[in-house]
């Protein structure tokens, strides 16, 4: 396994970076090891740049839906003993095998989320964070149907993408339905609408009700 370090921030060249510590992978400013994160491409890096507790730690197993070419894995990785990276599109998919490649605790899995029975053979049932970023139709069903692999304390940091709900209805009338419908099985804990380089996406932090 990788050995497992936390995120912190380091001043890299006069600037001050959130990083995580492990093999380079996008051009990003590095130093002693430590890789900056950048928090215009990650939405998951915005929201810890923020001081939101998005649950992730030193060693916890994580489930990432909406993988991508791996850039935000890629530093969930550097700090989590697992990643299980669900992505079902080919394209992205090769970026991930490569970033995949210089790891050895990212799982890149060319499954469709909607369809978690087709990696639950894979993915273990206790997975301490489940992160979710698809940005496609039906984001709160699938949060819903992967919760099955969450342990019962785990979390879940879900970004919802207004547009790709309904690209003519207001974002706040996507975000305040989307509340209410994953509040059916879980907790809410911190909701943040994110601006600037990630307009109309609201990320949620929730914890898995019994
Ligand atoms: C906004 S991008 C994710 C960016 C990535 N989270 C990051 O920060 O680097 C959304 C990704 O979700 C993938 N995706 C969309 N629907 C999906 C589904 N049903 N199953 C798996 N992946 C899906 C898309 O192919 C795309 O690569």
């Amino acid at each position: 396994m990788t050995p497992s370090v936390d995120y912190q921030y380091l001043n890299i060249r006069g600037k001050t970076h959130l990083v995580t510590k492990g093999p380079h992978v996008y051009g990003e400013s590095t130093k002693n090891g430590w890789r900056a994160w950048d928090p215009t491409r990650s939405k998951l890096g915005s929201v810890i740049t923020q001081d939101i507790d998005v649950g992730l730690s030193k060693n916890v197993k994580v489930l990432y839906l909406g993988a991508a070419n791996g850039t935000t894995v890629s530093h969930v990785a550097d700090v989590a003993s697992i990643v299980y990276a669900v992505e079902f599109s080919p394209q992205p998919m090769r970026d991930l095998l490569n970033v995949a490649r210089s790891r050895t605790n990212i799982i890149p899995l060319l499954k469709d989320a909607r369809r978690p029975e087709t990696y639950s053979h894979v993915v273990e049932s206790n997975i301490d964070l489940l992160i979710q970023d698809v940005a496609t139709r039906g984001q709160v069903k699938i949060a819903l149907e992967n919760k099955r692999f969450l342990s019962p304390t785990g979390k879940l940091f879900l970004v919802i993408k207004a547009r790709s709900e309904n690209v003519v209805t207001h974002p706040g009338i996507i975000f305040k339905s989307s509340i209410e419908d994953l509040s059916q099985e879980y907790a809410i804990l911190k909701t943040k609408k994110l601006t600037s380089h990630h307009k109309d996406h609201l990320a949620i932090v929730a914890e898995p009700l019994p």
